[in-house]
């Protein structure tokens, strides 16, 4: 065998078929592991407090069906869709014809978004909310009504209500939100919802409602044909990589919204797909998340505000928290430590937000502060 022939052996893995499959990093290409893989994430020089990921995640049952089944791969495999989304239908409470697959809830928003702009008008959005997705509702015209939060930084139902037109085409309501990590009341969602024009898309985005013990507003579709619901595997099922998430919606909105997407259901690789299932069986992983989260939360909210650093009530996986009052360079403080944060998302009262990460990073990052 000539040596370029053995390298290119040793680079596609072919290695894999003698070695088993339980093993990723014994069979990856030396290359690639050690130039890419490596520093991926989970490195543990760097402390990564950014995207509101899972540190725990994914859950072992997960993993197992990552690992099991890689050898499936060269298949398209459409029937693994129709599973996840039956047992995603039967977690919910709901019908198969009511679940869209995406790559990641981003895909869910970005059809949402597709969908509402077919005709010219505006959309109604909480500011500061999420909203990386909506350049696809601005780049296709539709034009953004930004509605400030309450004092307590909470989304104002009211102003959001009254600031809905006749033209507006979709209304965003956040969760539990983000960046501020607040939580509307179930029954006052309840009540904006049903006051909306049937006219106008209401998007709930849910993907931090399993930090909370607040139930879903999924079982409001079969009333409010205008209702979506954005969920995702990346946050509690710590799945973020392997881009996962769904929409929950009346059959008509989800056949609307499947229009908009080429490959329904099927940009989400067969891999994720099956590490989803798993997920949804790992009720304990899911418990343990909430459980580690709260209690490396609290800490964080209690020594920061020893810090004279006002903090908002987190419902979530990140807090959100004032700079206005802290004296240090914050941001360099982070940098000097190997820990990411993210930006201020109100300059007024210097507000920015950390992920909620292991209590040990939690730990580091109240120490780099001190
Ligand atoms: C509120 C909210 N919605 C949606 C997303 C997108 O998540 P993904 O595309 O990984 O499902 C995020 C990611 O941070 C988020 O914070």
């Amino acid at each position: 065998m000539t040596a370029n022939r053995r390298l290119w052996l040793k680079q596609i893995g072919l290695g894999i078929a003698s070695i088993g499959l339980t093993n990723i990093k014994s069979y990856a290409s030396p290359i690639l592991s050690e130039n890419i893989f490596d520093n991926l994430g989970n490195d543990d020089k760097i402390i990564i407090l950014r995207s509101n990921e899972n540190p725990y995640g994914p859950s072992p049952l997960a993993r197992k069906a990552f690992v099991d089944n890689i050898n499936i791969s060269n298949r398209y495999n459409w029937d693994v869709a129709t599973h996840l989304i039956s047992d995603i239908a039967a977690k919910n409470s709901v019908k198969a014809e009511n679940i869209l697959l995406g790559a990641g809830s981003t895909e869910i928003l970005d059809v949402v978004a597709k969908f509402a702009s077919l005709d010219k008008g505006n959309y109604v959005i909480a500011d500061p909310s999420y909203d990386y997705w909506t350049v696809t509702l601005d780049d296709l015209g539709l034009k953004k009504n930004k509605i400030p939060l309450t004092s307590d930084k909470k989304i104002n139902l009211q102003a959001m209500q009254e600031a809905i037109n006749k033209d507006t085409k979709l209304v965003y309501i956040c969760n539990p939100n983000n960046p501020t990590g607040t939580i509307s009341e179930r029954n006052e969602l309840v009540n904006f919802i049903t006051s909306v024009p049937s006219t106008t898309l209401v998007l709930v985005d849910e993907a931090y409602l399993e930090f909370t013990k607040q139930q879903s507003l999924c079982n409001l579709i079969g009333t409010h044909p205008n209702l979506i619901i954005a969920k995702t595997f990346s946050k509690i099922y710590g799945l973020a990589g392997a881009r996962i998430g769904y929409a929950i919606a009346n059959s008509t909105m989800i056949n609307n919204l499947a229009s908009m997407q080429s490959n329904t259901n099927n940009s989400v690789s067969v891999l994720s797909k099956l590490a989803a299932i798993a997920s949804l069986k790992d009720d304990k992983f899911v418990y343990d998340c909430y459980t580690l989260n709260k209690t490396a939360r609290d800490f964080t909210i209690s020594e920061l505000k020893k810090l004279n650093c006002q903090c908002i009530d987190s419902n979530t996986n990140f807090i959100y928290f004032s700079l206005a009052n802290f004296k240090k360079d914050y941001f360099k403080l982070l940098e000097n430590n190997n820990i990411q944060g993210t930006r201020f998302y109100e300059e007024n009262g210097k507000w920015t937000r950390i992920t909620v990460g292991k209590m040990d990073e939690m730990k580091k990052f109240i120490k780099a502060l001190q």
